[in-house]
């Protein structure tokens, strides 16, 4: 039995040493260790064997397997380390090689994202927080809760975008404005606000200036002073950071919304020189938002105390802006997917806009 026993152990060392690779080497240990290997099968013989002779053939087996086991671990090691040898002697790269261009480089930015993230940059600094709302609302948050009852003529002016009515009569909409924002952010905090609210907004429209979906900022402050001077110097201060100009000409139009009063739109003076648009100068003028005090009422639907606190809101155009700033013709293009427009009037992805370094350089 000795010699079965050393016999076979001569012939796996002998197998082990002679594996070239981790593949042949685990072919070998399969033979000798797997289930149906050389030496388990070794022990199934264990329960023929008289009781006196299983103690020593046990052990005689252990003994067998542990330095097989040994062998092998540390062929294994060997051949590992032979392999890293040979790949490193064979595998270089050259770090004096320019880098390639991959989506890093040759991915642009949409000119909407990236004036989001010029608008965010300026109200932050102003102490502005980010509020988000849903695109999808309830008719109550876009119309009701702004002091635009069921019957108000408002609700056939935006153009709306309803979904069917459910169950319990209920319409859902897509959000025609962001000003629904200002109603969750309100119902959600206490006064003092201060917040902008970017996003999409919904209507029925379509041609060289309107897409069915677009892009505005809602801007809400609240708190027991504040009023229509802050209200102008806060846009005013935005605009001539945003257009980047020292001086910028802004017109307050008298206008009307059921939830601000008075209300007001304001336009923004521009020459058109050639292709280019030079803000500040000449007497063209677009209009750009829209804004006013908060309407008592809607202060009220939210359980704010029109007696204690008032504030200003404003809604801005992003797509407008956008288009005035970089000199961008038609709206439609924006989301017509073309990359040839993208290429020429998207930003890179390292151009991220902040104050320090200019906004839009
Ligand atoms: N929600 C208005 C619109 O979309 C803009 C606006 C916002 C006006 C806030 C006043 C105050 O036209």
């Amino acid at each position: 039995m000795t010699s079965n026993f050393e016999q076979l152990e001569s012939e796996l060392q002998a197998a082990i040493a002679a594996a070239g690779d981790l593949v042949s080497l685990e072919d070998v240990r399969v033979t000798a260790l797997g289930k149906k290997g050389r030496i388990s099968e070794l022990m199934k013989g264990l329960g023929e064997l008289p009781p006196e002779e299983r103690k020593s053939f046990g052990q005689a087996v252990n003994g067998l397997k542990e330095r097989v086991g040994a062998a092998l671990n540390e062929r294994k090691d060997a051949l590992h380390k032979a392999e890293m040898t040979a790949r490193l002697g064979s595998e270089q790269s050259d770090i004096t090689l320019p880098p390639r261009p991959g989506p890093l480089a040759e991915g642009r930015i949409h000119p909407v994202s990236q004036v989001m993230d010029e608008i965010t940059e300026i109200f932050a600094d102003m102490g502005f927080a980010i509020a988000e709302g849903p695109d999808i609302e309830t008719d109550y948050h876009n119309f009701t809760a702004l002091n635009i009852p069921d019957e108000h003529p408002a609700r056939q002016e935006h153009d709306t975008f309803y979904f069917n009515e459910k169950e319990d009569g209920s319409r859902a909409v897509l959000r025609t404005h962001t000003s629904p924002v200002q109603i969750r952010t309100m119902l959600g905090s206490k006064p003092p606000l201060r917040i902008i609210a970017p996003g999409r907004v919904y209507r029925c429209d379509s041609d060289q200036t309107h897409t069915p979906m677009f892009h505005q900022v809602e801007g809400l402050v609240i708190d027991e002073v504040t009023h229509m001077g802050h209200l102008k110097w806060v846009l005013e201060s935005f605009a001539k950071a945003f257009f980047e100009v020292d001086e910028v000409k802004m017109r307050f139009r008298a206008s009307h919304f059921p939830f601000t009063e008075p209300s007001m739109e304001v336009d923004i003076g521009y020459a058109k020189v050639g292709d280019e648009i030079r803000i500040g100068e000449g007497d063209q003028w677009l209009e750009i938002l829209g804004c006013g005090m908060v309407h008592p009422n809607v202060l009220r639907h939210v359980g704010y105390d029109p007696d204690k606190v008032q504030g200003f809101a404003f809604g801005v155009g992003i797509d407008r802006i956008a288009m005035l700033k970089y000199g961008m013709p038609d709206l439609r293009a924006f989301f017509g997917a073309d990359l040839r427009w993208l290429k020429h009037y998207g930003f890179g992805v390292l151009d991220v806009p902040t104050l320090a370094r200019g906004i839009s350089s």
